[in-house]
């Protein structure tokens, strides 16, 4: 009996003093386990008399239960404890300054497809968006390329093998047109949007890849003329270059969708072997550089839209994002773009903080 007694207090000692659930589980062991000396002292029971038993049995039962109770207790405790020390350890201190943990940036396509959006934004623009997997319907014929349309074979075009279900081929777009085609449709007249996105051409070398950026623009309204968009895109590119001295010639040229076409070229020089926006491209050390394509919408593609020619006029452009890009942050590489290099990114890219805004300037700080 003070046997018990003795044993159930040491017992009770060192499920108290445990300090880890595995010495813990090493005192349940030795006392509830099934070899544990409170399992073998029960077992005695079995062999006694009815009256040695009533005797001895209230001891034993009673040091079970504390035992038991107290093992418990202390694995809860135990439990608490280290999930305490595993939340203590495992903080996140959301004042520290985030620039202490530089991690990741911007990259410069998507840092100049926020600027453009940010400079159009304040010119009124909408950004639209399409399918990069398009049909033959919006990426040519609604343009005005039919299927013996010649343009048609200098786009380099990936097909896919499948059609669509009413027999259309299925392409990755070559250009950021068809989105016109769908806002129109989508938002009819009078309508300015902006659609920047991903297009594709079967070709590849230092300054063609194939995949690049375009950002489209489309403006329909009544009395809309060329010199509306001569304005936009001088505005645009003052704002984008952030200099005043942006010269823009608009050069006669051809695209099936716009008549008549523009191609648009900008004035620049050679500083340091880098090419640097500004001045009349036929000054002494300048040079014109082309930026894109444009012109007044075809009165084919604006009735494709579903609007009639005759109520309304329209004017588009195109432009390469990473062309701009290149020119605005003076990388020299087009494929570096996309080559995925961390490096690179380090150099040129930006951060995430660093949100472009027309209050707080649109280029990027390094
Ligand atoms: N889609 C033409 C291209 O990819 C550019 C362009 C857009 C030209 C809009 C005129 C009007 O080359």
């Amino acid at each position: 009996m003070t046997d018990i007694t003795s044993r159930t207090e040491a017992a009770l000692a060192a499920i108290a003093a445990a300090s880890s659930l595995d010495a813990l589980e090493a005192e349940r062991l030795e006392t509830l386990g099934k070899k544990g000396w409170v399992s073998l002292e029960l077992k005695t029971l079995g062999g006694m008399s009815p009256e040695e038993r009533t005797a001895a049995a209230p001891a034993i039962q009673s040091a079970r239960a504390r035992i038991a109770e107290a093992l418990e207790a202390k694995k809860a405790a135990l439990e608490a404890a280290a999930l305490e020390e595993q939340l203590a350890r495992e903080t996140v201190d959301l004042t520290l300054p985030a620039v202490a943990a530089p991690k990741g940036s911007v990259h410069p396509v998507s840092q100049v497809m926020d600027e453009l959006a940010e400079i159009f934004a304040d010119l009124g623009f909408a950004v639209a968006t399409g399918p990069e997997i398009e049909d033959d319907w919006h990426n040519f014929t609604a343009l005005n390329m039919d299927e013996t349309h010649p343009a048609r074979a200098m786009h380099d075009t990936f097909y896919f093998p499948d059609k669509t279900t009413d027999g259309k081929d299925i392409l990755l777009r070559t250009h950021t047109s068809p989105v016109q085609v769908r806002a129109m449709i989508q938002q009819g007249a009078p309508i300015r949007v902006i659609a920047p996105g991903r297009v594709y051409r079967s070709d590849s070398d230092a300054t063609h890849t194939p995949m690049f950026h375009q950002v489209e623009g489309m403006v329909i309204d009544k009395g809309i003329h060329l010199g509306h968009l001569k304005w936009t895109l001088e505005t645009f590119f003052k704002a984008f270059f952030e200099r005043e001295d942006i010269v823009l010639r608009l050069r006669p040229s051809y695209f099936p969708f716009t008549e008549p076409s523009v191609e648009v070229d900008v004035g620049y020089s050679n500083e340091g072997g880098r090419r640097v926006v500004g001045g009349h491209g036929d000054a002494p050390g300048h040079a014109w550089m082309e930026l894109g394509g444009s012109g007044m919408m075809n009165p084919r593609v604006l009735a494709a839209g579903g609007l009639d020619p005759a109520e309304w006029q329209g004017f588009a452009f195109g432009l390469g994002i990473d062309r701009i890009a290149m020119l605005k942050y003076g990388m020299n590489d087009l494929r570096a773009f996309f080559d995925g290099d961390p490096r690179w990114l380090q150099h040129y890219g930006f951060s995430p903080f660093d949100q472009p805004t027309l209050s707080a300037g649109v280029g990027a700080r390094a």
